[in-house]
């Protein structure tokens, strides 16, 4: 699957994920043979660069953040389609000048009239952006050329602004042309989620309520807001990744088989698990919110939230959120998912994990299971890639019959020889590709909006979050959620 003749035009080109993960993507595609030679990059920014200063400044990052060993002799193919257009999204001419530099790739690297527009900036500025696209008219495709666009997320704050997004996104480009990324559906342990319950037949006939007895879903940072104060603040947790990645992988964790992986069977299939979400009656006792105070990351102290540059010192944004879900359908009738994320916790990890009820039966005296825990299944998805299985195991030697925990493991690593790409890398080549399957549909995202804003609303009347010290597993008030439902969090 090598992509056609074709172009990226990125709009916040000099921003923390361009410079991270996109630039370095592109590259790393163009290294992996992935990119055809008839290939342009366009950067558009403020700042004040000539062509060769922009090429430098992709390189640098590039150098920085590759997946890849870099190569000069890749380096250098792609630097040639490098172009860079410097002005403001008000400017229309700017965007006249960005018009000109497409149709001089065109005609100087063949690509064709095929552009991507990767709109990384805040979604303030997409209808301005999309406007602009439209009036220098780039934005539409026709038989012979494709034009694309690819939506960082947040879509929106929550659902009224996300439709009216929607709205002037519709005005401008078809809908099959819109990619909205949510990274997490690039990563390789999560499309794995399909092949591990799709693939197998011991799974899928224990995944549902009558064995299930609840699931657990965590993304946990060991970071703080460095360096995106702007953007968090005001956002918070929930709306940053529980909007997205994390109801995304519930959905995947919930639905039934799709009739294929095509987008439509696909969305088809995570639609209704989040049409049939429930929330629970009292948000007070069955969500929890927290805000890292300041304390320890491993040997280095850390500041808290509050004291973080540019935030304000008064900010009622949490750091830290946890949610209970029920999903309303004879599969998985009475099992609660949670779900929970937050910044400065104890490590950098991001699981699923599938907790089993107890066997109805123990024919063992009470003391030989005394350390007995539920049996589960953990998808890891980041780090240490792979899937773990947790269950109960004689102790060996002794007279008496012992049961503890014991756990197998799959790793990536150990498994596979073939690398894993970058989450970015997969979705930008499935842009340029034209294909959609792992990119969540308008439909999605405003159920995600539907489930998020009630809990967004009753938090707004709450003020201050609980705090939390730095390198903690978050506030008292998390765990206490679960403990009212007789369950505790995994200490992953
Ligand atoms: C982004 C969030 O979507 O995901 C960030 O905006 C978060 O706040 C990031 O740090 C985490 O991504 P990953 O791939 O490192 O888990």
């Amino acid at each position: 699957r090598i992509a056609g003749p074709c172009s990226i035009v990125i709009f916040g080109v000099t921003g923390d994920l361009s410079r991270k993960k996109l630039l370095p993507a592109i590259y790393d595609l163009a290294n992996r043979g992935l990119l055809p030679p008839s290939f342009g990059l366009t950067g558009f920014a403020r700042r004040d660069w000539s062509e060769d200063e922009f090429r430098e400044f992709v390189k640098k990052n590039v150098q920085e953040h590759c997946r890849t060993h870099f190569s000069e002799d890749t380096w250098t193919q792609l630097a040639e389609g490098i172009r860079f257009v410097r002005g403001t999204f008000e400017d229309a001419d700017a965007f006249e000048r960005l018009s000109d530099t497409v149709a001089e790739l065109d005609r100087d690297r063949g690509t064709r009239g095929n552009h991507a527009f990767y709109m990384s900036v805040p979604p303030r500025d997409f209808p301005l952006v999309a406007k602009q696209l439209s009036n220098c008219g780039l934005a539409k495709s026709d038989s012979d050329a494709w034009r694309r666009v690819i939506i960082e997320k947040p879509f929106g704050h929550d659902l009224e602004s996300a439709k009216r997004l929607d709205t002037v996104i519709s005005e401008v480009f078809d809908e099959d042309s819109v990619f909205r990324i949510d990274h997490y559906l690039g990563k390789e342990t999560v499309q794995n989620l399909l092949a591990l319950r799709f693939a197998n037949t011991m799974y899928e006939p224990i995944w549902n309520a009558n064995y299930v007895d609840h699931v657990q879903i965590t993304m946990a940072e060991d970071i703080g807001v460095a360096g995106r104060a702007g953007y968090y603040d005001g956002i918070g947790a929930a709306r940053d990744v529980i909007q997205n990645h994390l109801l995304q992988l519930m959905a995947l964790t919930a639905m039934e088989e799709p009739l294929s992986f095509k987008a439509c069977d696909l969305t088809a299939e995570k639609t209704k698990v989040l049409s049939a979400v429930k929330l629970p009656k009292d948000l007070g006792a069955h969500t929890a919110r927290g805000q890292y105070a300041a304390g320890w990351q491993g040997s280095h102290e850390v500041v808290g939230y509050l004291e973080e540059q540019g935030i304000d010192p008064d900010s009622t944004t949490e750091t830290y959120a946890a949610i209970r879900l029920d999903v309303d359908t004879r599969r998985w009738a009475g099992v609660p998912f949670y779900l929970r994320t937050g910044k400065r916790l104890g490590r950098r990890v991001t699981e699923i994990a599938v907790v089993f009820k107890r066997a109805p039966h123990l024919p063992f005296d009470s003391t030989a299971t005394q350390e007995l825990g539920k049996n589960a299944l953990v998808i890891r998805v980041q780090p240490y890639e792979g899937i773990t299985l947790r269950f109960g195991s004689k102790v060996p030697g002794g007279t008496s019959m012992e049961v503890r925990d014991v756990s197998m493991d799959f790793n990536y690593g150990s498994s596979f020889t073939e690398s894993s790409p970058e989450a970015y890398e997969r979705l930008i080549l499935d842009v340029l590709l034209g294909d959609p399957p792992l990119f969540p549909t308008t439909r999605e995202v405003d159920l995600s909006w539907k489930i998020l804003d009630p809990i967004e609303e009753f938090w707004s009347t709450l003020g201050q979050p609980e705090p939390y010290r730095a390198g903690t597993w978050g506030p008292a008030q998390a765990a206490e959620m679960l403990a009212r439902d007789g369950h505790r969090w995994r200490k992953p």
